[in-house]
């Protein structure tokens, strides 16, 4: 029961990490990023703006909703470690979490000290955005992975399968690396807005700045992403069990962002669209988190015993070895091995192999 609580609040805490996230993008995307100019973390030298101005308010609320994340985060890492015991993978992931966060908060703290906001198109802001990026996706991945495994069957090894390890980190590293060359796009879309497609193309021809030349380097690499993530999608599907809808939700993510990322591109203001366009990212990312996390268990067998002298297997998912809808084991638990087992106190016997 302890259990299942932990795991619901972990997912609430990931939902509301998503709208902190997505509320990040739109105060990047809205320019609202100096709008308690250089202080932190007081906001224009108070701590509650007097008659905040529109990107103060945006600054403003995103500060605070993530200082509740971090809150949040906390209290999920101190209910983790009493939950579960030593050697259970949700114990680091949301220590990891816990961790994350805090440097996502140092790196907003050092952009808006730094003044590398807004529609700064310096040197250091294009070298500190693939950072920034990366933490932000790690986040996303830590936050989504905790409830994911707090309510999947336990696993105690994590390793990918021979086979699927190079398109898994492939999969992964196209996904850092879109986000790394988006990242330049929309810097240099906020810095040097073109007045058309057109105009965007003499930019190109007689650039003012190297920015507008790395605008081009996102759809370039988006190609060879948007095909590769389908793929690695149907690849998934093709296993069964719940890496079946995970992969075909993957395909559709990579699909979709074929039709989102160009009209991004030529509705260039319309922020609903470039929010849509992020918010297509992170969900690949996560669908290909949870993928993985499926295929790294798999393989493990764990056999959980309870009080009641009953035991049971779990095997891995999808790939004909079982889980949920796949065969022999995943969430099928014996008598007292359910959800609870492993318990302080009734600590469930645990072997992988
Ligand atoms: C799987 C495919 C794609 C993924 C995962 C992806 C991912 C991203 C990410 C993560 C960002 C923003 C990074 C940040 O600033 O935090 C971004 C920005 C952007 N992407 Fe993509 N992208 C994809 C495909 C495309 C395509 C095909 C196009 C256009 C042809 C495109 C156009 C843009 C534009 C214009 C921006 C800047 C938006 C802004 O101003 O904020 N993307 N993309």
């Amino acid at each position: 029961m302890a259990r299942n609580r932990f795991s619901t609040f972990a997912w609430g805490v990931f939902a509301y990490g998503v709208l902190v996230i997505l509320w990040g993008y739109f105060l990047r995307i809205s320019r609202s990023g100096d709008g308690c100019g250089t202080d932190w973390p007081l906001c224009h030298g108070a701590l509650v703006p007097q008659t905040p101005a529109f990107p103060t308010l945006v600054e403003y609320a995103h500060r605070f909703s993530s200082g509740i994340v971090l809150l949040l985060v906390a209290a999920m890492v101190v209910w983790a470690f009493r939950a579960y015991p030593r050697g259970h993978v949700v114990r680091p992931a949301a220590a990891v979490t816990l961790l994350l966060t805090v440097t996502e908060s140092l790196f907003g703290a050092f952009l808006v000290v730094f003044g590398l906001v807004a529609d700064d198109a310096s040197l250091a802001r294009v070298l500190i955005r693939p950072f920034h990026v990366t933490n932000t996706f790690l986040l996303l991945g830590a936050l989504a992975l905790t409830p994911w495994w707090a309510s999947r069957p336990p696993v105690t090894r994590l390793r990918l399968p021979q086979g699927d390890t190079l398109p898994v980190l492939g999969g992964a590293f196209l996904l850092l690396l879109l986000g790394w060359t988006g990242s330049w796009t929309g810097l240099a879309n906020a810095a040097f807005p073109a007045e058309s497609l057109q105009g965007g193309l003499t930019q190109y021809l007689h650039p003012e700045h190297f920015l507008v030349h790395l605008r081009v380097t996102h759809p370039v690499v988006a190609v060879a992403g948007i095909v590769a993530l389908a793929w690695l999608g149907l690849r998934f599907r093709s296993r069964g069990g719940i890496l079946a809808p995970l992969g075909l939700a993957l395909t559709i993510a990579a699909g979709l962002q074929a039709l989102v990322g160009p009209l991004a591109v030529l509705l260039r203001e319309a922020i609903s669209t470039r929010l849509l366009h992020l918010l297509l990212a992170d969900a690949a990312w996560v669908l290909l988190l949870f993928s993985a996390a499926v295929l790294a268990g798999e393989g493990t067998r764990t056999i959980v015993t309870g009080p009641g002298g009953g035991s049971s297997d779990s095997g891995g998912e999808g790939a004909g070895t079982g889980g949920a809808g796949g065969g022999t084991g995943g969430e099928r638990v014996g008598p007292g091995g359910g959800p609870d087992a492993g318990q302080p106190g009734r600590a469930p016997r645990i072997t992988a192999g």
